[in-house]
């Protein structure tokens, strides 16, 4: 027979034989309460601005995503998690949810709901690329989509949404946007850009040599030095524009100074997935020191995608911010301190001191939660000590304490953590103390 002391030993300093895959991560303590954060600050923002939450699968039929995206896109050909499902048939993990929301629009019949329908989701995608630096392969999304409407409006409210919903987070940034126009103003645009780029082959980046004939547009945003020497000179797809799809771009940009919010025009900028039509922008850090160079926030109009998906021709637009990135910048850019005040809880804690007191604990939390009342608290700990320096971390304002002479006398102890003041209060009483206290 085993002695359980030693087996108990053994398995404790084993470490585990698992890691999480490559490009992905768990997320607790700190990091899981910023990732939180920014789930509230999104979620207040939607609601503030009309979005209704939207949750899809996580596993779709991966012809949806070839379809939206397009081949020849590094989305499509490099990076899907694709596989056969029990079935035989072919599935993936969504690597965007543009495309399930065109899908869940058809699918649900939202065409005959009242127009625009406005939906918000936050949720995981799954690329598999090359791990770096606010690069994983399985990743956070906020988004918004509206779709249902053809209206300069539309583009300006969501990047408005985008632009404040980072402020609020303490992110100055900067917008970058360009029009891609109609499927027809970019055909005519890509006969035109084919043939410069074929003038201009022997100096171009062998991936831009192969993209030529594969996918020309995504030229224009290589990174290459020796590539955007080339595209400098290239012709500028707003040239190329037809006239209703110049006007609603400068439709776009009047909302936009109209709510001052500050864009830099980017002929260059033309997104790396297929189904944008018109307006199209990307949001980045403003300063330097903030972020690298990567987007916090890629989105578009996609005119013709509903339609592309079996569904009526529906307009619609919309934008993803990445989270990580998001994350990224604000562990860089805020202090310590201010990422503990920007997540403290504040509020009330909840401390017991005695094994009766910790019995009577459980129905007071539940009696404050029934009453909406939410109140920290760590029922594991026995000491005061630890409860209150636990009450501290969490930054809240009070503690409650019950012990065992307040258990007998039916009370319990208010303790203002700044000044140390304590008051007895009836515990009958306790769930309008606690509201006070709450300013609820
Ligand atoms: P996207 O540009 O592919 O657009 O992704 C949007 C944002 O997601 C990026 O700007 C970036 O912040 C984040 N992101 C993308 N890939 C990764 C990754 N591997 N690791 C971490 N973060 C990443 C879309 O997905 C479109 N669905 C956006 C949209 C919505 N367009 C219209 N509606």
């Amino acid at each position: 027979m085993i002695h359980k002391k030693t087996a108990l030993k053994k398995t404790a300093s084993k470490p585990s034989g698992y890691t999480t895959l490559r490009g992905m991560k768990d997320m607790f303590g700190q990091e899981g309460e910023l990732f939180q954060y920014i789930y509230e600050a999104g979620k207040k923002i939607a609601s503030a601005y009309g979005f209704g939450y939207i949750e899809t699968p996580v596993l779709e039929q991966a012809q949806l995503f070839i379809r939206s995206i397009g081949k020849g896109t590094e989305v499509v050909d490099k990076e899907m998690y694709v596989f056969e499902d029990k079935d035989g048939s072919r599935v993936c993990l969504r690597p965007e949810m543009t495309a399930s929301i065109a899908r869940a629009y058809i699918n649900n019949g939202m065409q005959s709901m009242p127009q625009p329908v406005k939906l918000w989701y936050f949720a995981s995608m799954f690329r598999h690329d090359r791990p770096q630096a606010g690069r994983y392969r399985q990743f956070h999304q906020f988004s918004c989509e509206t779709l249902g409407e053809h209206n300069p409006v539309v583009d300006a409210e969501l990047i408005v949404v985008a632009y404040n919903m980072l402020r609020d987070l303490g992110i100055n940034s900067m917008v970058k946007i360009n029009s891609i126009g109609t499927l027809q103003d970019r055909e005519n645009y890509l006969v035109e850009l084919v043939g410069y780029l074929k003038s201009k082959r022997s100096y171009l980046s062998e991936d831009s040599k192969k993209r030529i004939t594969k996918n020309p547009l995504r030229v224009l945003d290589s990174k290459l030095e020796q590539d955007i020497a080339v595209v400098e000179e290239a012709p500028q797809i707003i040239e190329w524009l037809s006239g209703d799809s110049k006007k609603f771009f400068m439709s776009v940009l009047e909302y936009l100074d109209e709510a001052g919010v500050p864009y830099v025009l980017t002929p260059t900028l033309v997104r790396g997935l297929d189904y944008y039509t018109d307006t199209v922008f990307e949001l980045y850090p403003e300063s330097e020191e903030e972020g690298s160079q990567s987007a916090l926030v890629g989105g578009g109009r996609y005119n013709g995608l509903v339609e592309q998906l079996g569904g009526q021709a529906t307009p619609a637009a919309g934008f993803s911010m990445g989270i990580e990135r998001v994350m990224h910048v604000l562990k860089k850019s805020m202090s310590t301190e201010q990422q503990d005040q920007a997540l403290k809880k504040g509020g009330v804690f909840f401390a017991q001191l005695g094994e009766q007191a910790r019995k009577r604990s459980l129905y007071l939390l539940e009696e404050l939660r029934r009453a909406g009342l939410l109140v920290q608290h760590n029922l594991a700990k026995s000491s005061l000590k630890a409860q209150l320096e636990l009450a501290n971390k969490c930054g809240s304002t009070h503690t409650l304490i019950l012990g065992q002479k307040e258990v007998q006398d039916g009370t319990i102890l208010i303790r203002n953590m700044e000044s140390g003041i304590q008051e007895v209060v009836d515990q009958k009483k306790i769930t309008n103390a606690v509201r006070k206290l709450l300013g609820e």
